[in-house]
């Protein structure tokens, strides 16, 4: 026990549809944008409130990506 609770190793983005960050950089791996990962996973269809989250996720993995 280190007393410090332990971070989710996979996050959930989205509460209103349990899209998990994991599930998200699979998706931008295959090549989809931010709408396309909505629709998908039905992230951003609820409240919006992860909006910024999955679009700075996306940004940093579709930077990665194309700069590799
Ligand atoms: S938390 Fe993603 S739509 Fe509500």
């Amino acid at each position: 026990m280190t007393g410090k609770p332990a971070l989710p190793k996979d996050p959930v983005l989205c509460q209103c549809s349990g899209t998990t960050q994991s599930y998200i950089a699979a998706l931008v791996k295959q090549g989809l944008d931010v709408d396309a990962i909505s629709q998908r996973s039905g992230a951003l269809t609820g409240c919006g409130g992860c909006e910024w989250d999955i679009a700075e996720l996306v940004k940093a993995l579709s930077t990665a990506k194309n700069s590799a």
